[in-house]
């Protein structure tokens, strides 16, 4: 194996008619030839053997039943789900097999949507690789640290960090501490992207000097090789005698990434209420619609809390929006109780949810009004979609599903107090509501800033 750069190929134009160093050239686009320069991702290989050298595809028949793109035979469900921690396997089961998709929407052929998946595993991909010619995968890890080899060159990610794999570049992943699990984003439309900043201005959140592409990394190695490739959610497999990892060197704005979530710059209140969570997006794939994300990475680092006259943790809510919810290590600032790290949560739009009973009593608490650090060693995050996913069969029976999880809500009571007022205001405050009596605002307020008290 060696790890050696050449020369600059800056020289000659990116497809020479003889490259140096006797190399082919290859190109691998990201988007249509005819996209805006601004949206144009490309890059250039210059590899020992073509990725075109290999047998034909064949269907490979693991692990389907647990792997799909197919979500026309999912499940409809506006329930809120919440998933034990997913098992670790004892046999080995490495990175591909190890897929277990939990839900998605839209179709990879089409491509419109994403699926989410859980992977856990064993063994080290050995003398094989997996290219997705589906969609970018978001590799959240959860437990282990993993080393891809990819066409680009090496990535080394452990929890706390994620790495982006996009669309058709190929990669194997070596497990670099015992079993490993954790959770993947695939977007089947457009790639992730950094989040405008807008009022936040130019400092803050997810900053473009943190992420990391590899150098180039190549062997040049003859071995029975065998080329995975998902395709429309389906695995084929295709054989060839060397080793892809034969690119001496590359150029280019298509290429796999990692990040540092621990180098994630928060940005929250510091007087009062609680901005929405958006406030917290790492990475966006957006859809054709401004403001709209296909899927948003969003996380809950640790951070101070300081906001007065506020519940602090996330506010009970219903929205358009889907969120499925992991926890990498810690404890997450809603849930006190069954939402586990390598577990998962999953609120459908319009499903209401918010914090658990317990989470509840405490933030009312008269010392939930100073400052707080929020768990140092938790984070959780939320892959955040717009359109609605379907739960696989597999992830709906699965036998880590939490079928008491609605029951964290059912110990919410009532606090309404019609006698309440206003504190330091005695009998001369404005008595006290009685049945179907309310206040209204004298004219019609401007249309998005209504506020009004209910009759009863
Ligand atoms: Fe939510």
């Amino acid at each position: 194996m060696c790890r050696e750069l050449p020369p600059p190929l800056g020289g000659p134009p990116p497809c020479c008619q003889v490259c140096p160093y006797g190399l082919y050239a290859e190109q691998l686009s990201g988007c249509a030839f005819t996209v805006p320069r601004k949206a144009q991702q490309r890059s250039w290989l210059y590899r020992i053997r073509p990725s075109v050298t290999h047998e034909p595809f064949h269907p490979l028949n693991f692990p389907a039943e647990t792997l799909t793109a197919d979500f026309a035979q999912g499940v409809v469900t506006p329930n809120q789900l919440r998933w034990r921690p997913f098992a670790i396997p004892n046999e080995p089961v490495d990175f591909v097999r190890g897929l277990f998709t939990v839900c998605g929407a839209g179709s990879a052929g089409a491509k419109n949507g994403f699926a989410v998946h859980v992977y856990t595993a064993t063994a080290s991909m050995e003398d094989s690789c997996l290219a997705n010619a589906d969609g970018d995968m978001l590799i959240v890890p959860q437990q282990g640290g993993l080393r891809l080899l990819t066409e680009f060159g090496v990535l080394e990610v452990a929890p706390r960090e994620v790495v982006v794999v996009q669309r058709g570049i190929r990669f194997s992943v070596e497990l670099l501490d015992g079993p490993a699990r954790g959770y993947v984003l695939e977007i089947f439309q457009g790639h992730f992207t950094l989040p405008d900043l807008g009022p936040i201005g130019a400092n803050g959140l997810a900053s473009p000097r943190d992420f990391m592409t590899p150098v180039a990394w190549f062997e040049e190695r003859e071995c029975h090789f065998t080329v995975m490739h998902k395709f429309e959610g389906q695995l084929f497999s295709a054989a060839q005698t060397f080793s892809p990892f034969n690119v001496v060197a590359w150029h280019g704005n298509y290429a796999p990434y990692k990040y540092d979530l621990t180098r994630f710059c928060p940005v929250n209140a510091v007087s009062f209420d609680h901005p929405d969570p958006c406030i917290f997006t790492v990475l966006t794939a957006q859809s054709d619609t401004p403001g709209v994300a296909v899927a948003d990475f969003v996380i809950f680092p640790p951070r101070w809390t300081v906001a007065q006259h506020t519940f602090r943790p996330p506010y009970y809510h219903r929205n358009t929006m889907n969120e499925f919810m992991g926890l990498i290590t810690g404890m997450y600032e809603a849930k006190r109780d069954g939402f586990l790290p390598g577990g998962a949560s999953l609120h459908l739009c319009m499903t209401p949810h918010g914090p658990d009973t317990t989470t509840y009593e405490a933030a009312v608490s008269s010392e939930a009004e100073q400052p707080a650090h929020l768990g140092r060693d938790t984070l959780a995050f939320m892959f955040e979609t717009s359109m609605t996913p379907r739960v696989t069969p597999a992830a709906l029976g699965a036998t880590n599903i939490d079928r008491d999880y609605y029951k964290c809500w059912v110990g919410l009571k009532s606090h309404f107090d019609r006698n309440w007022r206003p504190e330091g205001q005695g009998d001369n405050a404005d008595a006290p509501l009685q049945n179907g009596e309310g206040v209204a605002p004298a004219s019609a307020p401007p249309a998005g800033a209504a506020n009004g008290v209910a009759a009863r």
